[in-house]
């Protein structure tokens, strides 16, 4: 008989059983549910509600199921799985509690309810993971930094439209995808602070007529403080939209990194050499190389979206307060942090293991006709004006099936009066990097304070 049982006279159908349980699911967070208890009996032995030595009888049980779930994980002998007809984690964990040390076990039910347990289970678990994601993302962000100081400093075409734009140092580029994951490791730091409340105590939605400390057990548990109202304690689900949002963003900008990979990677691009361990072959062509890697941290990135769109749909209309809806949010949220947390380790490990290929020169490369016409520029000209000039200069270039090294003073001249010896220098591609000194700009000095910047961050 189930703990709810006392008003049914027959249990469920069995198909019943199969549809309503979470157990399979929420045997995960069988730690934080342990935990969650242990709070919750010291404090109803701390204002008296029951004894403390029946606390300390509560915790000492509690402690046993845990040994006996983590030994059950291990498929040791002598370990506790669950069946799925104890419903859910809270039910699993007092009914064995109950089986270890009698009838004091039902006293545990006191002042709460399982809305209010699956709403602190479920934070305490999203904490841990946001934490272990942060660990996570900071070591990305410091690997991308390693590689920007070891491998930084090479000319590359900076793109827009996929088009070659502007030569950059790739330290530059390296840097605007470091840059995007620190705002989501802001992100999640946001997202943390409203996870971090806590809703034990506000029982099925009304709060409890007995005398309970819900400020005691938010500070047992770690958390800033108790939520202020029962009601919105159970039913509130916006911070699982919240953290799982900043999921979606940060598995947008692997996958934009991840397609950069995949495209840098090709034989077209050959700007790096993705390593054995983050690449696969082919079963019929030999030769290849893949970026599996990166492809399947840009599909993974779907499923975070999904995710994300699971749990919108989920908690659109529902009525206050709890409602069995709710146990379906789960499944979207663990596999939202599971994917995000593979991806981003998939990601650091595609970075410090590639290697960066020497690029071809840029002398030249009509990627530096920007120089030209900010020469102009910088002799006074209007820039529209000197960006006419400097096209017509490049389409002659093209019609004659030349590039900008072809040019000489004679031809600058011809085409506009300002231009002067100097304009020629202003063609060295290191030069024309170097000069970019603006903030953010992609000068080497600006490079390596951005990297001092996002060091200091790492904490
Ligand atoms: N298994 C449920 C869940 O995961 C626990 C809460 C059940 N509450 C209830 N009133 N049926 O959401």
């Amino acid at each position: 008989m189930a703990l709810w049982g006392g008003r049914f006279q027959q249990g469920p159908a069995e198909e019943m059983l199969r549809l309503g349980e979470s157990l399979s699911t929420d045997l995960r967070m069988w730690r934080e549910d342990i935990l969650g208890s242990k709070a919750h009996a010291r404090m109803l032995g701390e204002v008296g509600l029951i004894t403390l030595e029946e606390a300390e009888r509560l915790c000492e049980g509690l402690d046993r199921v845990g040994l006996e779930l983590e030994a059950g994980e291990r498929g040791e002998a002598g370990g506790f799985v669950p069946g799925i007809e104890l419903e859910d984690i809270h039910m699993a964990v007092e009914t064995r509690l109950h089986e270890l040390i009698g009838e004091v076990a039902g006293k545990l039910h006191t002042a709460r309810s399982r809305n209010d347990q699956v709403a602190t289970d479920v934070r305490l678990w999203l904490r841990g993971q946001v934490d272990a994601l942060d660990v996570e993302l900071a070591g990305l962000i410091s690997t991308l930094l390693d590689r920007v100081e070891a491998d930084g400093r090479q000319l590359v075409a900076g793109c827009t439209h996929l088009q070659r734009g502007q030569p950059i140092w790739l330290g530059h580029q390296l840097l605007a995808h470091a840059w995007a994951l620190a705002r989501d490791r802001e992100r999640l730091q946001d997202a943390r602070r409203r996870i971090n409340r806590c809703p034990l105590g506000a029982a099925a939605m009304a709060g409890t007529p007995h005398p309970i400390d819900r400020r005691r057990t938010a500070e047992l548990l770690g958390f800033e403080a108790p939520l202020d109202n029962a009601m919105d304690a159970v039913s509130a689900r916006d911070h699982l939209v919240e953290a799982v949002s900043a999921c979606a963003i940060l598995a947008g900008h692997l996958s934009r990194m991840a397609e950069e990979l995949v495209l840098w990677s090709t034989p077209e691009y050959r700007r790096v050499r993705l390593s054995e361990h983050w690449s696969t072959g082919s079963s019929i062509m030999p030769q290849k190389r893949n970026p599996d890697a990166a492809e399947l941290v840009r599909g993974k990135t779907g499923r975070v979206f999904g995710a994300l769109q699971t749990l919108l749909v989920l908690t659109k209309a529902l009525p206050l307060a709890y409602n069995r809806d709710l146990q379906e949010d789960r499944p979207a949220l663990f596999d939202a942090l599971d994917t995000t947390r593979a991806c981003v380790r998939a990601m650091a490990g595609c970075w410090s293991d590639l290697t960066v290929l020497p690029g071809p020169s840029l002398e030249g490369d009509p990627l530096l006709a920007t120089e030209l016409a900010d020469y102009l520029a910088s002799r006074g000209l209007p820039f529209r004006q000197a960006h006419h000039v400097v096209g017509q200069i490049v389409r002659e270039c093209e019609e004659a099936g030349t590039d900008l090294s072809s040019l000489d003073l004679g031809r600058l001249k011809a085409a506009h009066p300002a231009f002067e010896a100097d304009a020629l220098d202003w063609l060295r591609p290191e030069a024309a990097v170097e000069r970019r000194t603006s903030l953010g700009g992609t000068a080497w000095s600006e490079v390596v304070r951005q990297v001092g910047v996002l060091r200091a961050q790492r904490g």
